[in-house]
């Protein structure tokens, strides 16, 4: 028997049936990621989520946003606000996103977001948003959560169902709200009739969490990270501030980014060959991270502002009218439209 030549349509064509295999086109999957514009990016958004998401759009069809309505829940600085958001356009095309094909865009471009987020945000319970595990930290550490941190799963949701999604490239930190996108995509599906398709996380284990410098996982809000874009200084810095522990042969925290950045024979060699000698370790990590960082530093660079708005006025445009046709089906359904 002939094998299913494409996975997103029944196998025609099988043994007794009344005519020849109809070889179908090869559906392109639909790829849905984001970011938010709340800092500089580190090493551990490039490798967890950007790295693989640019490897993926080379056969996948794909929108890669910049998330500033989710970044409001925390940011209240809107000078740091605009310029982070160019910042990210920057990322974006920096690390190998090409705007001609994939659609770069802002979230609070394309207000059907927070407009099918209200509708979701109807179809769930307190209880069920209670269980997210930023709402949840928040609330551990005696602080207050805003109404936007609560119900922020459903706002990401909506992002990510309005493009019919199929994957999703993030890290491990972002696995629960993804599958608050696909319980959201069956509880609409459930009450007004089939209308979301059900995504998928893809997160990759050998960067699953990436490190930062103190062994913890790398993270804005950890004070421990090694800037993607940073000066080589920086990104020197940053290194050299990797905690060590004197006692040990080997600097377990420094070998566990550099893993990240060599192979593991290669590695070894290296590592034993220093046994000890910290410092030299740390030289050699930079030196990796630079050879992979220079050449996108420097693409970086070439952006002007002109291009940043040129990029964000088509992606808008063209995210909005898949967006809106999207809608137009979602209000109808629920019963808005008369
Ligand atoms: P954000 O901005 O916190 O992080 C962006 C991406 O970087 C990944 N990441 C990491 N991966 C591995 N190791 C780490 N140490 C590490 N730190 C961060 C994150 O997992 C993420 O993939 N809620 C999202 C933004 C968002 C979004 C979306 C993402 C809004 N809507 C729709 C995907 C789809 C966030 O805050 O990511």
């Amino acid at each position: 028997m002939s094998a299913n030549l494409c996975p997103h349509f029944p196998s025609f064509g099988s043994a007794g049936a009344p005519f020849s295999a109809t070889i179908l086109p090869m559906q392109k999957q639909r790829l849905f990621t984001g970011l938010q514009p709340s800092g500089a990016l580190h090493i551990g958004n490039y490798l967890g989520a950007l790295k693989q998401t640019t490897e993926l759009l080379q056969s996948a069809e794909g929108l890669v946003m910049i998330a500033d309505y989710h970044a409001l829940t925390t940011l209240k600085d809107p000078s740091e606000l605009r310029e982070n958001i160019a910042g990210v356009v920057r990322d974006y095309v920096a690390v190998g996103v090409d705007p001609k094909k994939a659609i770069i865009f802002q979230q609070s471009s394309v207000p059907q977001h927070t407009e099918l987020a209200w509708i979701l945000d109807c179809l769930v319970t307190v209880p069920f948003l209670m269980q997210a595990h930023a709402y949840k930290d928040k609330v551990a550490k005696g602080l207050d959560a805003n109404a936007g941190l609560f119900t922020y799963p459903m706002l990401m949701a909506a992002d990510i169902l309005l493009y019919d999604t199929d994957i999703v490239p993030v890290g491990a930190d972002q696995k629960q709200h993804v599958e608050y996108a696909r319980e959201a995509a069956v509880k609409f599906n459930t009450a007004f009739g089939e209308t979301f398709k059900e995504p998928k996380e893809k997160i990759l284990d050998a960067v699953a969490v990436v490190p930062g410098t103190d062994g913890k996982k790398m993270s804005k809000s950890y004070s421990n990270t090694i800037p993607l874009f940073g000066t080589k200084d920086e990104i020197q810095k940053a290194v050299m501030s990797i905690v060590t522990d004197s006692k040990a042969e080997s600097p377990e925290n420094v070998y566990n980014i550099h893993r990240l950045f060599r192979d593991r024979e290669e590695l070894s060699a290296l590592y034993k060959e220093n046994k000890g000698k910290y410092k030299a370790l740390k030289d050699a990590l930079v030196e990796d991270i630079e050879a992979v960082v220079g050449p996108m530093r420097a693409r970086r660079e070439s952006i002007t502002d002109n291009d940043v708005k040129a990029i964000l006025a088509d992606g808008g445009e063209r995210a909005r009218a898949q967006a809106e046709k999207k809608m137009a089906d979602v209000r109808n359904k629920v019963g808005v439209t008369i």
